[in-house]
C-alpha cells in the first residue's frame, strides 16, 4: 500500500485530537501555513508522509504555550506588536520561529527571514512579524 499522505494525518490530527491550529493553506509545500516541529525540525506537514513522523515527536503550535495557559514568549511578542493581520499564517510562522530560536538565541534580521523563508505571509505583516521575532528573541534570553 502506498503511504498514507500526512494531510490525512492532518485531517487526523484536526479531527480526532481536536488540534485545529495547524493551518491547510495550498496543501503543495508552498506557503508554510501547515508547519510543525518534527524533532525540533519545522516540516510542512500538508503532504508528507504519515508514516514519515512514526516514532517521532510532532509539535503543533497548540504546544507552544505552558500547560497552564502561559504564553511562548513567540506568541506575546507577536502580540503586543500586533504581528497579525489575517493570522491565517501565523501558527505556522511561530513553528518556524520558534525553531529559529531553540537553535540560534540572538539571530540577525536576515537570519530571521531566511528562517522564515518557506512562510508566506498574504497580509503583507512582514515587517512586523520580524519584529515580533526579534521581540521574542530578547524576551527569551531575558528569561535566560
Ligand atoms: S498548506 Fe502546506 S505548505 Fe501550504
Ligand atoms: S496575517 Fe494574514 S496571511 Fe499573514
Amino acid at each position: 500500500m502506498a503511504s498514507l499522505q500526512i494531510r490525512r494525518y492532518w485531517i487526523y490530527s484536526a479531527t480526532r485530537w481536536e488540534m485545529t491550529g495547524t493551518r491547510f493553506g495550498c496543501g503543495l509545500e508552498q506557503c508554510g501555513a501547515c508547519m510543525v516541529l518534527v524533532d525540533g525540525q519545522p516540516v510542512q506537514s500538508c503532504n508528507a508522509a504519515l508514516d514519515s513522523v512514526a516514532g517521532k515527536q510532532v509539535t503543533t503550535i497548540e504546544g507552544l504555550a505552558g500547560s497552564d495557559g502561559t504564553l511562548h514568549p513567540l506568541q506575546q511578542a507577536f502580540l503586543e506588536e500586533q504581528a497579525g493581520q489575517c493570522g491565517y499564517c501565523l501558527s505556522g510562522i511561530l513553528i518556524s520561529a520558534k525553531a529559529l530560536l531553540d537553535r540560534n538565541p540572538n539571530p540577525t534580521r536576515s537570519e530571521i527571514a531566511a528562517a522564515l523563508d518557506d512562510n508566506l505571509c498574504r497580509c503583507g505583516s512582514h515587517v512586523r512579524i520580524l519584529k515580533a521575532v526579534e521581540r521574542a528573541a530578547a524576551i527569551m534570553r531575558a528569561e535566560g
